[in-house]
């Protein structure tokens, strides 16, 4: 089976919900063992390690854990984070900047240290990131800046770990029809995201999961440290620009010919 996860054991942070919880579901249906770590617990039939991902020790057990139920680690995924979105400079604290950073950036460095302590080699490390960690977007003050260091860390990791063959690297997802994106009353990122997205729509959890299955598998080995999104072409630029055709070109008149 192509991209098949047969024989993989996985590790999922952020599974109990959204692009996690997604990706689990992939994982297991290609024929991987999956673990979810979460800080809630999931719904779903998974082997379940509560921990809070911004704090070492917790991630250091639930890796141990997963090695002992699962036999070994194949794949760690350091999906786990908050989206404190809509936070200029006027109103980002300490507090609001520590605890993202603290779940976001943090929690994905210790998923890569503790990922290459027990990753199998050949194993795989995918990191999600998020689209406003590549083009700026306003009120991302605390939460796109932790996305920017999560892209950063994946190039890193990858070039600490390609001596073991093992690849990391990070999905940027744009805006996804999740808990954390559905859950907010009237959101108003749904309607413009719809606009702005070249195709038009919000992204399905399970299309992060499809790439999630590819970079997970054999065929991508040779993949690594980079940063790929899923976006609808969201950061590829965009579509709405009243650019009138200038009388010259109109009339073929090139502006460097005599
Ligand atoms: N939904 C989107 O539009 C979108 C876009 C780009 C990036 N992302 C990123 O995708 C990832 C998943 O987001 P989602 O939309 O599925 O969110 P979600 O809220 O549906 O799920 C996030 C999961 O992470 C868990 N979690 C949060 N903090 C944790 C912690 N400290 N320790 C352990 N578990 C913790 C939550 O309990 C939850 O189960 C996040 O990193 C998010 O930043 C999401």
């Amino acid at each position: 089976m192509t991209f098949s996860l047969a024989g993989k054991a996985a590790l999922v942070t952020g599974g109990s919900s959204g692009i996690g919880r997604a990706i689990a579901l992939r994982f297991r249906e290609a024929g991987a063992q999956v673990l979810i770590v979460d800080r809630t617990p999931t719904a779903d039939d998974f082997p379940f390690v509560r921990a809070d991902v911004s704090d070492e020790t917790e991630v250091a057990n639930a890796f141990d854990e997963a090695v002992d139920r699962l036999g070994k680690l194949d794949i760690a995924v350091n999906n786990a984070g908050i989206q404190p979105l809509g936070v200029g400079f006027d109103s980002v604290t300490g507090d609001l900047l520590n605890r993202t950073f603290g779940v976001n950036v943090n929690g994905v460095a210790f998923g890569i240290k503790h990922a290459a302590r027990v990753l199998t080699d050949g194993g795989r490390v995918l990191n999600t990131a998020s689209f406003v960690g590549m083009i700026g977007t306003p009120g991302g003050a605390a939460y796109s800046t932790s996305k920017a260091a999560v892209i950063h860390l994946t190039r890193l990791g990858a070039i600490e770990l390609a001596i073991r063959r093992i690849t990391v690297n990070a999905i940027s997802p744009g805006t996804i029809r999740t808990p954390a994106v559905t859950g907010i009353p009237d959101n108003p990122e749904i309607p413009f995201i719809e606009k702005r997205t070249p195709l038009g729509r919000l992204g399905e959890p399970e299309e992060v999961a499809a790439l999630a299955q590819f970079l997970a598998s054999d065929e991508a080995a040779y993949i690594t440290g980079q940063n790929i999104a899923i976006d609808g072409g969201l950061t590829a630029g965009w579509t709405d620009y009243d650019l009138v055709l200038p009388a010259n070109v109109r009339e073929g008149k090139w502006i460097d010919e005599p």
